[in-house]
């Protein structure tokens, strides 16, 4: 049964982001976590962020040019939030509304870690923002991928060839460790939702990973004596909490899938 979400629309689908670093394989694991969810006949929606819908995406091209970094981190935040309002009403919601999985390559995620920790905008701002234009369409499960913040920019900078660097690709070192750090703070910290995939390993080997993660936490029926998913009463927020309450689905902060 479909429940009706706070911010619009009823909920069938499935939402699924990917976070990380620059380079981290968001993007590539995006696309091969949807082929593999379509050899099941599921319907999948591949999306990002900055983007995912087409006036998100004008805006996607003003902030990663750097435009906007002059006006300083809140007016950054503020544009960040106005493109995901856009994106959320125009894809990622009438997606989950027709029973889709809905894949993001970067999501709120993106935003505590870039313009909160490392923009030194007051986290309870952020969470403000996010509270009002994610509500209740948070994610079912967010893969964070790992790795080193050099071997990242490294291989973002092989994908560039000669190319120039984007708004964030631009910052220094310490800032990627930055990063690094806060994505796993996030993950730590809401672990029924996170789950820190170790990206060092080949694509191939990453998407296995990513694979028993989503088998596991979306797609496997309830262990002995729970109900199947797809019948699993369903909160008035429209969360699936039969995925994200369930102990046996919580990564334990000190494990890390092996690609
Ligand atoms: N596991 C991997 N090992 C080596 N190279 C990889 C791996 N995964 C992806 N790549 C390559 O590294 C580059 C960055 O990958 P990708 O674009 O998927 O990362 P991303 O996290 O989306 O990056 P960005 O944050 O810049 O969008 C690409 O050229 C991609 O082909
Ligand atoms: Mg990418």
């Amino acid at each position: 049964m479909a429940v009706a979400g706070k911010n619009g629309g009823a909920r069938r689908g499935c939402f699924i982001t990917l976070e990380g670093g620059e380079g981290a394989g968001k993007s590539t694991q995006a696309r091969m976590l949807a082929e593999r969810l379509s050899l099941r006949g599921l319907e999948c929606v591949t999306t990002r962020e900055p983007g995912g819908s087409p006036h998100a995406e004008e805006l996607r091209a003003v902030l990663l040019s750097g435009a906007v970094a002059s006006l300083g981190p809140m007016a950054e935040a503020l544009l960040f939030a106005a493109a995901r309002v856009d994106h959320l009403d125009h894809t990622i919601r009438p997606a989950l509304a027709r029973g889709a999985y809905v894949i993001c390559d970067r999501f709120a995620d993106s935003t505590r870690a870039y313009q909160g920790a490392l923009g030194n905008i007051d986290p309870r701002l952020i969470l403000a923002l996010e509270a009002v234009t994610v509500g209740a369409t948070r994610p079912d499960l967010t893969l964070m991928l790992d790795l080193p913040a050099e071997v990242g920019l490294a291989r973002a900078r092989a994908r560039r060839g000669g190319g120039a660097t984007d708004r964030f690709e631009s910052e220094g070192v310490e800032f990627h460790r930055g990063l690094r750090s806060s994505f796993l703070d996030i993950a730590a910290g809401e672990p029924s939702r996170c789950f820190v995939i170790d990206a060092s390993g080949t694509p191939a080997g990453i998407a296995e990973s990513i694979w028993v993660v989503v088998e596991r936490r979306l797609l496997a029926p309830r262990p002995p004596g729970g109900s199947f998913k797809s019948t699993a009463a369903k909160p008035a927020d429209g969360r699936r909490d039969d995925v994200r309450q369930d102990p046996q689905n919580q990564q334990d902060p000190q494990e890390r899938v092996k690609a």
